[in-house]
Protein backbone atom coordinates (compact mmCIF):
# COMPACT_ATOMS: atom_id res chain seq x y z
CA UNK A 1 0.00 0.00 0.00
CA UNK A 2 2.62 1.98 1.00
CA UNK A 3 4.38 1.40 -1.83
CA UNK A 4 1.21 2.49 -3.94
CA UNK A 5 1.41 5.36 -2.28
CA UNK A 6 4.66 6.43 -3.41
CA UNK A 7 4.03 4.92 -6.78
CA UNK A 8 1.19 7.26 -7.32
CA UNK A 9 3.03 10.45 -5.48
CA UNK A 10 5.86 9.56 -8.84
CA UNK A 11 3.21 9.58 -11.54
CA UNK A 12 2.07 12.75 -10.00
CA UNK A 13 5.60 14.12 -9.71
CA UNK A 14 6.44 13.03 -13.59
CA UNK A 15 3.44 14.53 -14.79
CA UNK A 16 4.26 17.53 -13.42
CA UNK A 17 7.86 17.29 -14.11
CA UNK A 18 7.47 17.12 -17.60
CA UNK A 19 5.21 19.75 -18.09
CA UNK A 20 7.99 21.66 -16.32
CA UNK A 21 11.03 20.60 -18.37
CA UNK A 22 8.55 21.03 -22.12
CA UNK A 23 8.07 24.75 -20.77
CA UNK A 24 11.70 25.06 -19.93
CA UNK A 25 13.01 25.45 -23.49
CA UNK A 26 13.77 21.37 -24.02
CA UNK A 27 16.64 21.39 -24.69
CA UNK A 28 17.23 18.20 -22.88
CA UNK A 29 14.27 15.83 -23.35
CA UNK A 30 12.99 13.86 -20.03
CA UNK A 31 11.94 10.36 -20.18
CA UNK A 32 8.26 9.19 -18.24
CA UNK A 33 8.62 6.97 -15.49
CA UNK A 34 7.19 4.66 -14.32
CA UNK A 35 6.66 2.30 -16.74
CA UNK A 36 4.07 -0.77 -15.94
CA UNK A 37 6.23 -3.30 -16.72
CA UNK A 38 5.91 -6.64 -14.45
CA UNK A 39 8.85 -7.49 -12.71
CA UNK A 40 9.01 -10.78 -14.10
CA UNK A 41 9.04 -9.52 -17.61
CA UNK A 42 12.07 -6.70 -17.00
CA UNK A 43 14.98 -7.10 -18.90
CA UNK A 44 17.83 -8.22 -16.23
CA UNK A 45 20.58 -6.08 -15.31
CA UNK A 46 23.79 -6.54 -17.00
CA UNK A 47 26.40 -8.39 -14.82
CA UNK A 48 29.18 -9.20 -16.78
CA UNK A 49 31.21 -5.72 -17.23
CA UNK A 50 32.25 -3.24 -15.22
CA UNK A 51 28.90 -1.68 -13.42
CA UNK A 52 28.08 1.55 -14.43
CA UNK A 53 26.72 3.16 -11.08
CA UNK A 54 25.39 6.78 -11.50
CA UNK A 55 26.48 8.66 -8.81
CA UNK A 56 23.87 11.26 -7.57
CA UNK A 57 21.99 10.83 -10.73
CA UNK A 58 22.67 11.99 -13.58
CA UNK A 59 24.03 14.72 -11.72
CA UNK A 60 26.76 16.19 -14.44
CA UNK A 61 23.16 17.50 -15.99
CA UNK A 62 20.71 17.70 -13.20
CA UNK A 63 20.79 19.11 -9.99
CA UNK A 64 21.91 15.91 -7.55
CA UNK A 65 20.06 13.01 -5.99
CA UNK A 66 16.72 14.16 -7.56
CA UNK A 67 14.09 12.38 -9.02
CA UNK A 68 14.49 14.13 -12.36
CA UNK A 69 18.56 13.40 -11.95
CA UNK A 70 17.79 9.68 -11.02
CA UNK A 71 15.60 9.42 -13.81
CA UNK A 72 18.01 10.56 -16.13
CA UNK A 73 20.36 8.11 -15.41
CA UNK A 74 17.86 5.14 -15.68
CA UNK A 75 16.96 6.25 -19.49
CA UNK A 76 20.80 6.73 -20.12
CA UNK A 77 21.91 3.15 -19.11
CA UNK A 78 22.59 3.09 -15.63
CA UNK A 79 23.00 -0.26 -14.02
CA UNK A 80 22.57 1.57 -10.19
CA UNK A 81 21.59 4.47 -8.85
CA UNK A 82 23.85 5.90 -6.30
CA UNK A 83 22.28 8.12 -3.28
CA UNK A 84 23.53 9.30 0.47
CA UNK A 85 20.84 8.26 3.23
CA UNK A 86 20.63 10.71 6.03
CA UNK A 87 17.83 11.72 8.23
CA UNK A 88 15.43 15.03 8.73
CA UNK A 89 14.99 15.96 11.97
CA UNK A 90 11.35 14.32 12.33
CA UNK A 91 13.25 10.80 11.72
CA UNK A 92 12.16 10.26 7.77
CA UNK A 93 15.36 9.34 5.49
CA UNK A 94 16.43 11.11 2.59
CA UNK A 95 18.49 11.81 -0.44
CA UNK A 96 21.26 14.35 0.41
CA UNK A 97 25.06 14.11 -0.11
CA UNK A 98 26.03 16.93 2.36
CA UNK A 99 25.24 17.17 6.02
CA UNK A 100 24.14 20.87 4.98
CA UNK A 101 22.18 22.16 2.47
CA UNK A 102 23.61 25.54 1.22
CA UNK A 103 25.70 23.83 -1.81
CA UNK A 104 22.81 22.13 -3.33
CA UNK A 105 19.46 23.85 -2.28
CA UNK A 106 18.09 27.41 -2.64
CA UNK A 107 17.92 27.72 1.24
CA UNK A 108 20.22 30.56 1.91
CA UNK A 109 17.57 32.58 0.19
CA UNK A 110 14.57 31.38 2.21
CA UNK A 111 13.69 33.86 4.79
CA UNK A 112 11.78 31.63 7.09
CA UNK A 113 14.82 29.41 7.76
CA UNK A 114 17.25 31.97 8.38
CA UNK A 115 17.38 31.19 11.66
CA UNK A 116 18.29 27.44 11.32
CA UNK A 117 21.62 28.32 9.90
CA UNK A 118 24.34 27.27 13.04
CA UNK A 119 27.47 25.85 13.26
CA UNK A 120 28.11 22.04 14.27
CA UNK A 121 31.05 19.69 14.66
CA UNK A 122 31.10 17.27 11.37
CA UNK A 123 34.09 14.99 11.53
CA UNK A 124 36.19 16.73 14.04
CA UNK A 125 36.18 19.81 12.12
CA UNK A 126 33.12 23.16 12.99
CA UNK A 127 30.93 23.34 10.24
CA UNK A 128 28.49 26.44 9.25
CA UNK A 129 25.47 25.85 7.62
CA UNK A 130 21.90 24.96 7.13
CA UNK A 131 22.05 21.20 7.98
CA UNK A 132 19.65 18.58 6.94
CA UNK A 133 19.37 16.85 10.70
CA UNK A 134 17.50 20.60 11.92
CA UNK A 135 14.93 20.33 9.02
CA UNK A 136 11.16 18.25 8.99
CA UNK A 137 10.44 16.51 6.08
CA UNK A 138 7.56 18.64 5.62
CA UNK A 139 10.40 21.76 5.54
CA UNK A 140 12.58 20.53 3.48
CA UNK A 141 10.61 19.68 0.64
CA UNK A 142 9.70 23.56 0.17
CA UNK A 143 13.78 23.84 -0.71
CA UNK A 144 14.19 23.54 -4.30
CA UNK A 145 17.60 21.84 -5.41
CA UNK A 146 20.42 23.19 -7.50
CA UNK A 147 23.33 22.38 -9.29
CA UNK A 148 26.81 22.23 -7.59
CA UNK A 149 29.03 23.17 -9.52
CA UNK A 150 28.97 26.66 -11.11
CA UNK A 151 29.82 25.43 -14.84
CA UNK A 152 27.33 23.18 -14.83
CA UNK A 153 24.02 23.55 -16.55
CA UNK A 154 22.00 25.77 -14.11
CA UNK A 155 18.43 25.93 -16.09
CA UNK A 156 16.98 23.00 -13.48
CA UNK A 157 18.22 25.29 -10.68
CA UNK A 158 14.77 25.72 -8.19
CA UNK A 159 12.56 23.31 -9.64
CA UNK A 160 12.70 20.12 -8.00
CA UNK A 161 12.57 19.24 -4.37
CA UNK A 162 14.67 16.88 -2.37
CA UNK A 163 13.58 13.48 -1.75
CA UNK A 164 13.16 10.68 0.60
CA UNK A 165 14.86 7.47 0.27
CA UNK A 166 11.33 5.78 -0.45
CA UNK A 167 10.91 7.53 -3.48
CA UNK A 168 14.14 6.73 -4.25
CA UNK A 169 13.58 3.30 -4.10
CA UNK A 170 10.20 3.15 -6.17
CA UNK A 171 12.21 5.17 -8.72
CA UNK A 172 14.56 2.19 -9.23
CA UNK A 173 11.45 -0.20 -8.67
CA UNK A 174 9.28 1.60 -11.21
CA UNK A 175 12.16 1.75 -13.92
CA UNK A 176 11.40 -0.49 -17.43
CA UNK A 177 14.35 -2.71 -16.68
CA UNK A 178 15.73 -4.26 -13.61
CA UNK A 179 17.73 -1.14 -12.41
CA UNK A 180 19.77 -1.18 -9.03
CA UNK A 181 20.02 0.82 -6.16
CA UNK A 182 23.56 1.84 -4.29
CA UNK A 183 22.62 3.89 -1.22
CA UNK A 184 24.88 4.91 1.57
CA UNK A 185 24.91 4.82 5.03
CA UNK A 186 25.73 8.83 5.06
CA UNK A 187 27.65 10.42 8.47
CA UNK A 188 25.97 8.07 10.75
CA UNK A 189 28.02 9.24 13.90
CA UNK A 190 26.77 12.94 12.97
CA UNK A 191 22.85 12.20 12.08
CA UNK A 192 23.01 9.55 15.37
CA UNK A 193 24.14 12.77 17.41
CA UNK A 194 21.64 14.84 16.06
CA UNK A 195 18.43 12.66 15.13
CA UNK A 196 16.78 10.58 18.09
CA UNK A 197 14.04 7.98 17.30
CA UNK A 198 11.84 7.22 19.57
CA UNK A 199 12.07 3.47 19.67
CA UNK A 200 15.82 3.84 19.95
CA UNK A 201 16.66 2.69 17.03
CA UNK A 202 19.66 4.19 14.73
CA UNK A 203 20.25 5.29 11.36
CA UNK A 204 21.51 2.42 10.29
CA UNK A 205 18.39 0.13 11.48
CA UNK A 206 15.96 2.26 9.73
CA UNK A 207 17.94 1.86 6.22
CA UNK A 208 17.78 -1.60 6.40
CA UNK A 209 14.21 -1.37 7.32
CA UNK A 210 13.43 0.43 4.87
CA UNK A 211 15.36 -2.03 2.07
CA UNK A 212 13.03 -4.60 3.82
CA UNK A 213 9.89 -2.77 3.49
CA UNK A 214 10.49 -2.78 -0.32
CA UNK A 215 11.99 -6.53 -0.37
CA UNK A 216 15.50 -5.98 -1.08
CA UNK A 217 17.19 -8.88 0.28
CA UNK A 218 20.19 -11.90 -0.72
CA UNK A 219 23.58 -12.17 -0.98
CA UNK A 220 25.76 -11.02 -4.29
CA UNK A 221 24.18 -12.75 -7.70
CA UNK A 222 21.62 -14.69 -5.37
CA UNK A 223 18.13 -15.06 -6.76
CA UNK A 224 16.56 -12.27 -4.91
CA UNK A 225 19.67 -10.21 -5.58
CA UNK A 226 18.86 -10.23 -9.09
CA UNK A 227 15.78 -9.13 -8.79
CA UNK A 228 16.15 -6.20 -7.13
CA UNK A 229 20.00 -5.39 -6.84
CA UNK A 230 21.52 -3.32 -3.97
CA UNK A 231 24.84 -2.42 -2.97
CA UNK A 232 24.89 -0.99 0.61
CA UNK A 233 27.78 1.50 1.10
CA UNK A 234 29.65 3.00 4.13
CA UNK A 235 32.60 5.00 5.05
CA UNK A 236 31.92 4.09 8.54
CA UNK A 237 32.99 0.43 8.40
CA UNK A 238 31.51 -0.42 12.03
CA UNK A 239 27.73 0.76 10.30
CA UNK A 240 28.78 -1.85 7.75
CA UNK A 241 29.50 -4.36 10.74
CA UNK A 242 26.58 -3.37 12.65
CA UNK A 243 24.09 -3.95 9.91
CA UNK A 244 25.66 -7.57 9.01
CA UNK A 245 23.14 -9.58 11.32
CA UNK A 246 20.49 -7.64 9.59
CA UNK A 247 20.68 -7.79 6.05
CA UNK A 248 22.78 -9.95 3.62
CA UNK A 249 23.04 -7.47 0.85
CA UNK A 250 26.64 -6.84 -0.49
CA UNK A 251 28.21 -4.29 1.30
CA UNK A 252 30.51 -1.82 0.08
CA UNK A 253 33.35 -0.43 2.34
CA UNK A 254 34.45 3.45 1.14
CA UNK A 255 37.66 4.67 1.39
CA UNK A 256 38.42 8.21 1.42
CA UNK A 257 41.73 10.36 0.50
CA UNK A 258 44.64 9.56 2.71
CA UNK A 259 44.16 12.47 4.73
CA UNK A 260 41.31 11.78 6.32
CA UNK A 261 40.03 9.07 9.57
CA UNK A 262 37.32 7.02 9.50
CA UNK A 263 34.59 8.99 11.28
CA UNK A 264 33.79 6.31 13.21
CA UNK A 265 37.09 4.16 14.13
CA UNK A 266 39.54 6.94 14.30
CA UNK A 267 41.54 4.78 12.00
CA UNK A 268 43.99 6.27 9.41
CA UNK A 269 44.29 5.86 5.50
CA UNK A 270 47.12 3.22 6.20
CA UNK A 271 45.14 1.56 8.75
CA UNK A 272 42.34 0.40 6.82
CA UNK A 273 44.57 -0.37 3.99
CA UNK A 274 46.18 -2.99 5.58
CA UNK A 275 45.93 -6.68 4.91
CA UNK A 276 45.25 -7.29 8.27
CA UNK A 277 41.87 -5.26 8.37
CA UNK A 278 41.83 -6.10 4.25
CA UNK A 279 41.55 -9.52 5.81
CA UNK A 280 38.87 -8.64 8.76
CA UNK A 281 36.53 -6.55 7.11
CA UNK A 282 35.96 -9.06 3.59
CA UNK A 283 34.01 -11.21 6.17
CA UNK A 284 31.80 -7.77 6.26
CA UNK A 285 32.03 -6.78 2.35
CA UNK A 286 31.74 -7.46 -1.02
CA UNK A 287 33.76 -4.46 -2.21
CA UNK A 288 35.88 -1.90 -1.09
CA UNK A 289 34.84 1.82 -3.05
CA UNK A 290 38.13 3.82 -3.05
CA UNK A 291 38.86 7.75 -4.27
CA UNK A 292 40.59 6.81 -7.70
CA UNK A 293 43.48 9.26 -7.20
CA UNK A 294 43.92 7.29 -3.88
CA UNK A 295 44.10 3.82 -6.33
CA UNK A 296 46.38 5.89 -8.72
CA UNK A 297 47.69 9.25 -6.96
CA UNK A 298 48.24 11.56 -9.56
CA UNK A 299 51.22 14.51 -9.53
CA UNK A 300 50.86 17.78 -11.14
CA UNK A 301 47.65 16.15 -12.64
CA UNK A 302 49.78 13.43 -14.53
CA UNK A 303 48.91 9.59 -13.17
CA UNK A 304 52.20 8.52 -11.08
CA UNK A 305 52.56 4.62 -10.71
CA UNK A 306 49.12 2.71 -9.84
CA UNK A 307 49.44 1.46 -6.14
CA UNK A 308 48.78 -2.32 -5.23
CA UNK A 309 45.12 -1.74 -3.97
CA UNK A 310 43.07 -3.07 -6.53
CA UNK A 311 45.40 -5.93 -6.82
CA UNK A 312 45.14 -6.45 -3.08
CA UNK A 313 41.28 -6.26 -2.65
CA UNK A 314 41.10 -8.52 -6.05
CA UNK A 315 43.59 -11.54 -4.06
CA UNK A 316 40.92 -11.69 -1.18
CA UNK A 317 37.84 -11.62 -4.16
CA UNK A 318 36.48 -8.17 -2.84
CA UNK A 319 35.50 -6.07 -6.02
CA UNK A 320 36.78 -2.37 -6.51
CA UNK A 321 34.07 0.52 -7.63
CA UNK A 322 36.06 3.61 -7.64
CA UNK A 323 35.15 7.20 -7.24
CA UNK A 324 34.16 9.61 -9.03
CA UNK A 325 34.23 9.84 -12.55
CA UNK A 326 33.38 13.42 -14.22
CA UNK A 327 33.57 13.97 -17.65
CA UNK A 328 35.03 18.09 -17.32
CA UNK A 329 38.67 19.08 -18.25
CA UNK A 330 38.81 20.43 -14.58
CA UNK A 331 38.69 16.89 -13.54
CA UNK A 332 40.36 14.99 -15.70
CA UNK A 333 44.14 14.25 -15.52
CA UNK A 334 46.30 15.32 -18.36
CA UNK A 335 47.22 11.50 -18.85
CA UNK A 336 43.57 11.22 -20.92
CA UNK A 337 43.86 13.90 -23.18
CA UNK A 338 40.61 15.66 -21.87
CA UNK A 339 39.38 12.53 -22.83
CA UNK A 340 36.82 10.71 -20.69
CA UNK A 341 36.51 7.76 -22.95
CA UNK A 342 40.39 7.31 -22.39
CA UNK A 343 39.77 7.68 -18.50
CA UNK A 344 37.29 4.67 -18.25
CA UNK A 345 39.28 2.65 -21.16
CA UNK A 346 42.09 2.93 -18.73
CA UNK A 347 40.06 2.05 -15.33
CA UNK A 348 38.15 -0.87 -16.57
CA UNK A 349 41.01 -1.96 -19.33
CA UNK A 350 44.46 -1.62 -17.64
CA UNK A 351 43.33 -1.36 -14.04
CA UNK A 352 40.31 -3.82 -14.00
CA UNK A 353 37.52 -2.26 -12.30
CA UNK A 354 34.60 -3.69 -11.37
CA UNK A 355 32.18 -0.77 -10.91
CA UNK A 356 32.49 3.26 -11.55
CA UNK A 357 31.09 6.08 -9.94
CA UNK A 358 30.19 8.01 -12.76
CA UNK A 359 28.35 12.04 -12.78
CA UNK A 360 27.79 11.37 -16.65
CA UNK A 361 26.32 7.51 -16.43
CA UNK A 362 25.35 7.97 -20.01
CA UNK A 363 28.60 8.51 -21.20
CA UNK A 364 29.91 5.32 -19.59
CA UNK A 365 27.37 3.98 -21.39
CA UNK A 366 27.76 4.23 -24.64
CA UNK A 367 31.40 4.18 -23.75
CA UNK A 368 31.08 0.50 -22.74
CA UNK A 369 28.30 -0.33 -25.87
CA UNK A 370 30.89 0.70 -28.37
CA UNK A 371 33.56 -1.08 -26.92
CA UNK A 372 32.13 -4.32 -25.96
CA UNK A 373 32.67 -7.30 -28.20
CA UNK A 374 30.69 -8.95 -30.14
CA UNK A 375 31.73 -12.36 -28.77
CA UNK A 376 30.45 -10.48 -24.76
CA UNK A 377 27.08 -9.32 -26.43
CA UNK A 378 26.41 -12.64 -27.66
CA UNK A 379 27.35 -13.99 -24.42
CA UNK A 380 24.93 -11.53 -22.55
CA UNK A 381 22.28 -12.09 -24.55
CA UNK A 382 22.74 -16.48 -23.89
CA UNK A 383 22.67 -14.95 -20.04
CA UNK A 384 19.40 -13.15 -20.42
CA UNK A 385 17.78 -16.10 -22.47
CA UNK A 386 18.62 -18.25 -19.80
CA UNK A 387 17.79 -15.92 -16.99
CA UNK A 388 14.30 -15.30 -18.59
CA UNK A 389 13.44 -19.04 -18.91
CA UNK A 390 14.43 -19.36 -15.43
CA UNK A 391 11.67 -16.94 -14.06
CA UNK A 392 8.58 -18.43 -16.22
C1 LIG B 1 34.20 24.20 17.58
O1 LIG B 1 33.79 25.39 18.17
C2 LIG B 1 33.58 25.30 19.57
C3 LIG B 1 33.00 26.61 20.07
O2 LIG B 1 33.74 27.69 19.62
C4 LIG B 1 34.89 24.95 20.26
O3 LIG B 1 34.71 24.81 21.64
C5 LIG B 1 35.40 23.64 19.66
O4 LIG B 1 36.66 23.35 20.20
C6 LIG B 1 35.49 23.72 18.16
N1 LIG B 1 35.83 22.41 17.63
C7 LIG B 1 36.75 22.21 16.70
C8 LIG B 1 36.94 20.82 16.26
O5 LIG B 1 37.38 23.12 16.22
C1 LIG C 1 25.95 -11.28 15.02
O1 LIG C 1 25.37 -12.36 15.68
C2 LIG C 1 26.29 -13.32 16.14
C3 LIG C 1 25.53 -14.48 16.71
O2 LIG C 1 24.51 -14.05 17.56
C4 LIG C 1 27.23 -12.69 17.15
O3 LIG C 1 28.18 -13.61 17.57
C5 LIG C 1 27.92 -11.52 16.52
O4 LIG C 1 28.71 -10.84 17.45
C6 LIG C 1 26.92 -10.56 15.92
N1 LIG C 1 27.62 -9.56 15.17
C7 LIG C 1 27.33 -8.29 15.26
C8 LIG C 1 28.14 -7.42 14.43
O5 LIG C 1 26.46 -7.86 15.98
C1 LIG D 1 42.15 9.83 16.68
O1 LIG D 1 43.39 9.19 16.80
C2 LIG D 1 44.48 10.07 16.92
C3 LIG D 1 45.76 9.27 16.88
O2 LIG D 1 45.73 8.25 17.83
C4 LIG D 1 44.33 10.90 18.19
O3 LIG D 1 45.39 11.81 18.30
C5 LIG D 1 43.01 11.63 18.15
O4 LIG D 1 42.78 12.29 19.36
C6 LIG D 1 41.88 10.68 17.90
N1 LIG D 1 40.68 11.43 17.72
C7 LIG D 1 39.55 11.12 18.33
C8 LIG D 1 38.40 12.01 18.07
O5 LIG D 1 39.47 10.17 19.09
Amino acid sequence: MKRNMAFISCVVFTITLAALVSVSAGRALMYPLPSSVPQAEKKPMQTFRAYNVAHRGSNGELPEETAPAYMRAIAEGADFIESDIQATKDGVLVCMHDVTLDATTDVADRKEFADRKTTYEVQWVNTTGWFVVDFTLKELKTLRAKQRFDFRDQQYNGKFPPITFEEFISIALDAKRTVGIYPEIKNPVFVNKHVKWSDGKKLEDRFVETLQKFGYKGQYLSKDWLKQPCFIQSFAPSSLVYISNQTDLPKVFLIDDVTIRTEDTNQTYNEITSDSYFNYIKDYVMAIGPWKDTVVPPEDNYLEKSTDLIAKAHALGMQVHPYTYRNENSFLHFNFHQDPYVEYDYWINRRGVDGLFTDFTGSLHRYQEWTSSSEKQLLQKIASMVSSRDRS
